[in-house]
């Protein structure tokens, strides 16, 4: 029920929020290789692990959600919850898409849970416990993580959440399209376990 302006106004924000690439951050100021250059290639945490820092990696996770909630805990407490929602899907486009990487960014998984945790919290801690369970039955970080993500709108279902399937949905679409190269190492029998490179 918020005004289109305010919305906008929103979008901006969270784009801005989630645009900020952790990893990066991270790496360098731990004077740590240039994820980019290596494993997958990717700025998010499963390949900051890669550099061969915990430490980073763990970092680089939280503070990837960090920014996603935010994101939607300060639209929510200044607008309400559409806003909240448009804040949300614009901190996870803002992280897969950042301006200030010529829009390669990462492929949205931290982000998924933070903005799912701040947004509908009984959804996030499943969509969490998911994520967890399949990274530790796997060993492989983007299975857990689309099971997770293709999960989630099924949980916010089941708790009658329905206005939040659409952006569950948008974003898991875009994390699935964001992962097209992990889904062919998938298919191939190539994708490295937790802590292996590519
Ligand atoms: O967080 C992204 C993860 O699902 C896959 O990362 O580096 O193995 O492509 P990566």
């Amino acid at each position: 029920d918020s005004a289109p302006l305010i919305l906008v106004l929103w979008a901006c924000i969270g784009y801005l929020l989630g645009s900020v690439p952790f990893g990066l951050v991270i790496t360098r100021a731990m004077g740590l290789t240039d994820p980019r250059t290596i494993g997958s290639g990717n700025i998010g945490a499963t390949n900051v692990l890669r550099t061969g820092s915990k430490l980073a990696g763990a970092s680089t996770l939280i503070l990837d959600a960090v920014k996603g909630a935010v994101a939607v805990l300060l639209a929510r407490f200044a607008a309400g919850d559409d806003s909240a929602q448009i804040a949300g899907l614009a901190a996870f486009i803002g992280h897969c898409y950042p301006v200030w990487l010529r829009f390669v960014g990462g492929k949205g998984v931290a982000t998924f849970l933070g903005v799912m945790l701040a947004m509908i919290w009984p959804v996030g801690l499943l969509t969490c416990a998911t994520w967890i369970a399949g990274v530790a039955l796997t060993r492989v970080s983007s299975v857990g993580a689309l099971t997770a993500a293709i999960l989630s709108a099924g949980w916010a279902m089941l708790i009658g959440r329905f206005d939040a399937v659409l952006v569950i949905v948008l974003m898991t679409l875009l994390m699935i399209w964001r992962h097209r190269q992990n889904i062919a190492r998938l298919r191939a029998g190539t994708e490295p376990r937790l802590g292996e490179r590519p």
